[in-house]
């Protein structure tokens, strides 16, 4: 790790307050009926949760596992699940609550597994947009930070498991 270079890109202090902007606009969204925040595991796990802690009526939680093998820095575009819902959301609303929308490919295949679930409405929730790397045509509807082409770790995103815990968003640099 030591040959690496960390530079902030996105403060803790910076993330706080839009998470913040992002669960009003989440909570006016939604102003009624059962409301499923679904994580992406694991590196949307932070932001979830201080989503959830920032959102002023009742949720519920589940946690979706997709892996896309075959990648370093960059994913395979062929996506698997590892882990599917716990819960029925059928009829429910539902937000995709993602780290980082890069490729589309995990978004895609995701927004499809969840559609076959049958929610009332399904929006996505990304943290960090990188648009330069779009492949496929997906959009979230309430992102955080849209971030240039650059590889970034901390507050939930990581390298080979590595840097998740650091509370800035940083450019890592190989
Ligand atoms: P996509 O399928 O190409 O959109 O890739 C999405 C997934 O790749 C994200 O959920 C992340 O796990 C990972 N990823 C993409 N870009 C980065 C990055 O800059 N840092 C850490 N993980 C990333
Ligand atoms: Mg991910």
């Amino acid at each position: 790790m030591n040959d690496r270079s960390l530079q902030v890109l996105v403060s803790a202090d910076e993330i706080r307050r839009r998470v913040a902007e992002l669960a009003g606009q989440i909570e006016r969204d939604h102003p009624d009926g059962p409301l499923y925040l679904i994580a992406v595991l694991k590196g949307a796990c932070f932001f979830l949760v201080d989503l959830v802690r920032a959102i002023r009526r009742p949720v519920r939680l589940d946690f979706i596992g997709v892996a896309s093998y075959g990648r370093e820095t960059s994913s395979s575009g062929r996506p698997t699940l590892t882990k599917g819902l716990d819960s029925s959301v059928e009829g429910a609303d539902v937000v995709l609550v993602e780290d980082i929308v890069d490729t589309g490919a995990t978004l895609e295949y995701l927004v499809n597994y969840l559609e076959q679930q049958k929610p009332r409405s399904l929006r996505i929730a990304a943290l960090l947009d990188k648009p330069e790397r779009r492949v496929r045509p997906v959009a979230a509807d309430y992102v955080g930070f849209t971030i240039p082409n650059r590889f970034v770790v901390g507050y939930g995103l990581d390298l080979a498991e590595d840097y998740r815990s650091l509370p800035d968003i940083c450019i890592l640099d190989r």
